[in-house]
C-alpha cells in the first residue's frame, strides 16, 4: 500500500477551490432560480374557475355572474375579476357568454335597452346581440359574443377561457 503525502500547497489548492466552489454556488443558484422560476411553476388552478353560481338556480333568464382568478404574469401574479352572463337553454344546456362586445370591446348587458327588450345590448355605439350571442346585423358587431366552456362541479358553476361562439350561424 503507498501512501502519498499531500503537499502543505497542494492542501491549501483543494480547500481554497472547494470552498470557493461551495460560496459561488450558494451566490448563483438563487439567480439560476429566479431567473427560471416562472418557467418551472405549473400553471396555477387549471383551466376552470369555480363560480358561485349555483347550476339549480339558473333559468332561461341570463343572470350576470362575476367570477375571480389569479393571473400569472411572468413574475407578477394579479387577480383579475371576470364576468359571464350565464341561462339555461331551451335543451337545458347551460350557455355562458362572455359581456365583451366584439365591436370595441365595451361591456354588453342583457336587457340593457328598453328599445330592444331580451337582447344583449352595448352602449357604447348601440350595438346588439340576440340571447344565444348572436350580433345583430346593421349593428356595429361583427361578430357574436365569445363563449366560455362550463362545468359543473357539486352543483356550482366553473368556466374554462372564452372561446369564439361557434354555436350560432
Ligand atoms: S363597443 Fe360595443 S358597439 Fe361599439
Amino acid at each position: 500500500m503507498s501512501k502519498q503525502r499531500v503537499s502543505r500547497r497542494q492542501f491549501l489548492n483543494y480547500t481554497l477551490t472547494g470552498v470557493g466552489g461551495f460560496m459561488a454556488a450558494g451566490m448563483l443558484m438563487p439567480m439560476v432560480r429566479f431567473a427560471v422560476d416562472p418557467v418551472l411553476k405549473a400553471e396555477a388552478g387549471g383551466d376552470f374557475i369555480a363560480t358561485k353560481q349555483k347550476v339549480d338556480e339558473l333559468t332561461n333568464e341570463p343572470v350576470r355572474v362575476d367570477f375571480s382568478y389569479e393571473q400569472v404574469d411572468a413574475w407578477y401574479t394579479s387577480e383579475v375579476t371576470s364576468t359571464a352572463w350565464v341561462y339555461k337553454d331551451g335543451n337545458g344546456e347551460i350557455v355562458a357568454l362572455s359581456p365583451v362586445c366584439k365591436h370595441l370591446g365595451c361591456t354588453v348587458n342583457w336587457n340593457g335597452d328598453k328599445n330592444h327588450e331580451n337582447m344583449f345590448y352595448c352602449p357604447c355605439h348601440g350595438g346588439l346581440y340576440e340571447k344565444n350571442g348572436k350580433n345583430i346585423p346593421g349593428t356595429p358587431p361583427t361578430a357574436p359574443l365569445d363563449v366560455y366552456p362550463t362545468k359543473v362541479n357539486d352543483g356550482i358553476l366553473y368556466l374554462g377561457k372564452a372561446e369564439p361562439n361557434n354555436l350560432v350561424k
